[in-house]
C-alpha cells in the first residue's frame, strides 16, 4: 500500500535520541528541548518557541496566554480539524464558524465580519493544507474590531505569505508535530510568538503554573496544565528541523508532479494558490466532480484502494459535529463550501518520501478510471 503520509526519519533522529537515552535525560529537562525550540523558532523567523505535547495543547495554551475565557467568542473556519474548536471549548469560550473560500479552502474574509459580536475576542486562522490565508484582509478586520489573531499552522511548517513564514503573521501561532506533519516528533506541538509576555505565559501555564522566578516551592497561583514535551521527542524534533527546508522542497515538487500528470483530467479540482503565497502542499487534496469525472469520490477511493493506494476523507464541518452542538455552538447556518469539500474531497498520498514513480502510478490509476468510464459511454 502506498500510505497517505508516513514520516521521513533519515537525519540525526537516532543519534540524538540515543544521546538523550545515554545521558539519562528523558523527560522534560535536557538540552534537546531548548535546542529544538531555538532551531524551530529560527526556521520560522520568530523570537520564541515553546514546546507542547500536541498541536491541540499548543492551541489551548495560546488561547490561555491571550486571556480567552468563558463568555468570549473566537472565530474559526468551519472547514478544519476539530482541535481548533475543542481548544476554544477547553477555555470555556465559544467557537464561531465561518465558511471557507471555494478556491483557497481557507477562512473566507468576506464572511468574517458577519459573525463578529461584542463577545468576539480573536480570529483563529488555519492555513489549510499549507496554503497561507489572506492575511491582509484578516489583519484589516482584526484592527477594525481590536481582535487577536491566532495562526493554526499545524499544517503549514515553512509556508510563506509575502515572503514571511506562516507562524509569524499574527499575535501567536501553533504547530503540530504529529507523525503525518512536515516536521514530526511522533506526537508534539509548539507555540511560537514574537511577544515576550505571551511566551512567558505559555511557559508558565504549560508547567502547572510553577513559579518561573524565585524559590521553587509548591505554591501555585493559577490553574495550569502539564503540556511539557520530553527531551526524547525534542531530540527527534531537532533532527527534523535540520531537514525542514529539504522536506518543504519535496512537498512542493510532489505537488507539481501531481498537477503535471493530472492536468488533462476533467473533473478534478485542486486547492488554488494566490499571488504572494508559497503553499507547501502538506496534503495533495482533490475534489471530484462526479458529472465531469464520471465516477464519484467514494468509488474512486475504493478503486485506488484495490490498486494499493491509500487515501483519506477531508474534514467534516464544525457545524456538523455533535460534540459542538451539545456544547452550545451555533450550528444551524449554511456552509456550502465546507459541504462540497466534505462530500467530494479526498487526500492522495503526500508524504515527503514519495517517489516520482509512485506519483506517476497513482495518476495513471486515476486516469484509467476515466478511460474505463468513457469506454462504457
Ligand atoms: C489544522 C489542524 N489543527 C490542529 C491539529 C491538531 O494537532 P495535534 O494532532 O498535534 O493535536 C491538526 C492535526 O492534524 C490540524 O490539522
Amino acid at each position: 500500500m502506498i500510505p497517505v503520509c508516513s514520516p521521513l526519519l533519515k537525519g540525526n533522529e537516532k543519534r540524538y535520541v540515543l544521546d538523550a537515552l545515554n545521558t539519562n535525560w528523558i523527560s522534560s529537562s535536557g538540552k534537546y528541548i531548548n535546542l529544538f525550540e531555538k532551531a524551530f523558532a529560527n526556521f520560522c523567523g520568530v523570537k520564541y518557541g515553546i514546546t507542547t505535547t500536541s498541536g491541540t495543547t499548543a492551541l489551548h495554551l495560546a488561547l490561555v496566554a491571550l486571556g480567552i475565557k468563558k463568555g468570549d467568542e473566537v472565530i474559526i473556519p468551519n472547514f478544519t480539524m476539530i482541535s481548533c474548536a475543542t481548544a476554544i471549548c477547553y477555555t470555556g469560550a465559544k467557537p464561531v464558524f465561518v465558511d471557507v473560500d471555494k478556491e483557497t479552502w481557507n477562512i473566507d474574509p468576506k464572511e468574517i465580519e458577519k459573525k463578529i459580536t461584542k463577545r468576539t475576542k480573536a480570529i483563529m486562522v488555519v492555513h489549510m493544507y499549507g496554503n497561507p490565508c489572506d492575511m491582509k484582509e484578516i489583519k484589516k478586520i482584526s484592527k477594525k474590531y481590536n481582535l487577536k489573531i491566532i495562526e493554526d499552522s499545524a499544517e503549514s511548517h515553512g509556508a510563506e505569505y509575502k515572503g514571511k513564514k506562516c507562524g509569524t503573521l499574527g499575535n501567536i501561532a501553533c504547530f503540530s508535530f504529529f507523525a503525518n506533519k512536515i516536521i514530526t516528533t511522533g506526537e508534539g506541538g509548539m507555540v511560537v510568538t514574537n511577544n515576550k509576555k505571551l511566551a512567558e505565559k505559555c511557559r508558565y501555564f504549560k508547567n502547572m503554573c510553577f513559579k518561573i522566578k524565585g524559590k521553587r516551592d509548591f505554591i501555585h497561583n493559577d490553574v495550569g496544565f502539564n503540556y511539557k514535551l520530553s527531551n526524547l521527542h525534542s531530540a527527534i524534533g531537532l533532527a527534523q528541523t535540520e531537514k525542514a527546508d529539504d522536506y518543504v522542497k519535496r512537498r512542493i515538487k510532489n505537488h507539481n508532479l501531481y498537477k503535471q500528470f493530472l492536468k488533462d483530467v476533467e473533473g478534478i479540482t485542486f486547492q488554488e494558490d494566490k499571488p504572494h503565497t508559497q503553499n507547501l502542499y502538506w496534503m495533495n487534496a482533490i475534489v471530484i466532480d462526479k458529472k465531469k469525472f464520471g465516477m464519484n469520490r467514494n468509488k474512486l477511493i475504493k478503486t485506488l484502494k484495490l490498486k494499493g493506494i491509500d487515501t483519506r476523507l477531508l474534514f467534516t464541518g464544525m457545524n456538523n459535529q455533535p460534540s459542538l452542538k451539545s456544547y452550545g455552538c451555533a450550528c444551524n447556518g449554511k456552509y456550502p463550501v465546507t459541504d462540497w469539500l466534505t462530500k467530494n474531497g479526498l487526500y492522495l498520498p503526500s508524504g515527503s518520501g514519495l517517489k516520482r514513480l509512485e506519483i506517476k502510478y497513482i495518476c495513471n490509476v486515476i486516469k484509467d478510471c476515466l478511460t474505463k468510464v468513457k469506454a462504457k459511454e
